[in-house]
This record gives structure tokens, sequence and C-alpha cells, in this order.
């Protein structure tokens, strides 16, 4: 056991400890505690793994989903889970839906349209499709072009509570189309039905197109927070809060040259660059980003961001678990 030779005199009492699994807090091994350090994936790096992936990964006699996870060392017990995902044209992804929720990020493609909750919603690069805990979705290609996204979901945390379920779609088939195109922001829109219950939690589509007006027409009078530049959140339409009970995604706008001071706060943030290049700095050490590449910050890492451009804005997609530490009483953040 791991840390006996430090208590010789008590390994008779240990060997009955294990026998009914129990364990002494002084056996913790805390010589090797996991070391927590950010970690990039490229996108020239990860674009010809993803379509070798794409390749030879074949749907659906060898998975259901294309799903490739970011697997990190000492991140694993973080709320949230991160993969990639690509559909070829032709092919499709059976519904299904399950209690962690999920927030999908396109990345590059068009064609593709994932159904959520009986609405058709076509993916194109910069959207965001907010699919809240047991909302159906299942996915079509009926274009001519592979699609890729990025999947972000609070299926660590889920997993940690004991609170997975998943349940799949009869016959293996996309549940059909049965709204309109924008009906869920319809129904949370400033008119509403009075009877609907569903449009408390109703799954999201932010289009890039949208997005983008947004930010040109709010960000001049916007004032720049001083850790993290110009904040936008993709809000919830119901409640106007996070963009899920437990995770919150954020556009981040660098002007050209800006230098954010330095900050860490508990939780574990992921960073998709929209545009432009930069750095981030991790306690001391710069990570160099650029368009698609993305990066995860451990918690309580001192971090501040740079843009390399003297004339072009960059912009940051991040995801943080920062709505249910704060639920809990864990969000706790210091700058210097
Ligand atoms: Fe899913
Ligand atoms: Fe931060």
């Amino acid at each position: 056991m791991a840390n006996d030779d430090k208590h010789p005199h008590l390994a008779a009492l240990h060997e009955k400890y294990d026998r009914l699994n129990l364990r002494g807090l002084w056996q913790r091994d805390v010589r090797n505690p996991p070391e927590l350090r950010p970690r990039i994936w490229r996108w020239s790096e990860m674009q010809p793994i993803l379509e070798q992936t794409l390749r030879d990964v074949r749907l659906p006699e060898d998975t259901d989903q294309r799903v490739i996870g970011l697997d990190v060392p000492g991140l694993s017990t973080g709320a949230v889970f991160i993969s990639y995902q690509m559909i070829n044209p032709g092919e499709k992804i059976p519904s299904h839906r399950h209690t962690p929720a999920q927030m999908r990020f396109i990345v590059k493609g068009t064609g593709a349209y994932t159904t959520s909750q009986g609405e058709a919603m076509f993916m194109e690069p910069g959207d965001l499709l907010v699919q809240p805990n047991w909302t159906w979705h299942g996915t079509t290609n009926p274009g001519n072009e592979p699609v890729f996204w990025i999947d972000i979901q609070d299926r660590n945390l889920v997993n940690y509570l004991g609170a997975f379920r998943r349940d799949l779609w009869p016959n293996d088939e996309v549940e059909p189309t049965v709204h309109g195109e924008n009906h869920y922001a319809t129904i949370t829109g400033p008119l509403r039905p009075v009877s609907s219950a569903e449009a408390l939690l109703p799954p999201v589509h932010f289009k890039w197109r949208d997005v983008i007006k947004s930010i040109a027409a709010l960000s001049t009078n916007e004032a720049s927070d001083p850790y993290d530049g110009k904040l936008f959140q993709y809000s919830h339409p119901a409640n106007g809060g996070p963009t899920l009970p437990t995770l919150s995604a954020k556009l981040q706008l660098l002007a050209p040259s800006a230098q954010t001071q330095e900050h860490r706060h508990t939780g574990v943030t992921m960073y998709l660059v929209l545009q432009g290049e930069g750095s981030t700095t991790v306690n001391g050490t710069a990570i160099e980003w650029r368009k698609h590449d993305c990066f995860m910050l451990p918690p309580w890492q001192w971090h501040a961001h740079r843009n390399a451009s003297k004339t072009d804005q960059a912009i940051l997609f991040t995801v943080s678990d920062r709505p249910a530490l704060e639920a809990l009483g864990l969000y706790h953040e210091e700058g210097r």
C-alpha cells in the first residue's frame, strides 16, 4: 500500500482495513499528486487526425457516433467533458437523449442538421447548439461535405453524482422533424404561450451570423474586464442566466494588442480560438494559439491573455463549469 512504508507499525491494521474496503486519511499517497497543466490541441495536428478518423472509423459498423474525447490526466474529474465529433455526407447518428447536458460548437463544414427535440437545426461554422439535460438529439448529413464540431458536456459531473441515464429512439432512427424552423426560439421569445411547460429548458440554436451582428452592435460600449477582455454570455433564453445550469459559454473579445491582467479561479475552462492569434500565459508559460486551436485550463492556475495582432481583434469561445461551482458555493477567484 502506498504510504505503508511510513507506518510499519500499522501494517497489520491496514490489512484489516483492506479487507473491509477502508482507508485511513494518513494512507493517502501525497507524493505524486497529478500535475495540473494546461493542454492545447492545435488544429494543425487535429485536422489530419479527424480526417483520418472520418475515413477509417465506420458508422454504424464501428460505433454509433465518432466521438473523440479530450483525455487529460488530472482534469478528468472536472465537470466539463470535451470531444470532437464528425459526420460524413449520407450518414446519420440515431436520436438519443441523456442526463448530461450538452453544447455543440460547429467548427467546419455545412449541410448537416441536428434534430433537437423535434426541430431540425442546420449547423454552420460558428453556430452553438445547446441541448439541455434529457433533450432528444440525432444528426443527419444530407449535404455533400463532412461536418466537424466540438461537443461540450457536463458528463463528468453527472457521472460523479451517479445521475447518468440514457435513452435511445426506437429502431436507431433519427426522430422526425415535427416542429418548424425556429420553433423553440419563438416559444421562448417575448410572446409565449401561457400553457407551454416545455419552454423552461428548450434546446437553443445560436446562429453565428446573429452572434457576430450582436457583437458588432454591443461591443463598442461594453467595458473591458481586466482579466478577460470584453465578455459576452450565451444566455439561457428562458431566464437570462448561464447557458446551462452547470456550464456557461461565453465569447471573449481581445482588442488589438490587448494584454489582460493575471487571475486564477476554481473550475475548469475550455477555450476555442475563433479568430486571431495570441497567447495565454499559464503560471509563467505562454501557450501560443491561433484559429481553431482548443485548450484547457486546469483549476486555480494564474493566467492572462494576449492578442498578438496590432490591428485585429481576437475572439475566444470559452466554456466553464462556473455555474455548477457557484450553485454549490465553490467558485473562488482572485487577481493580482
Ligand atoms: Fe448525445
Ligand atoms: Fe480566467
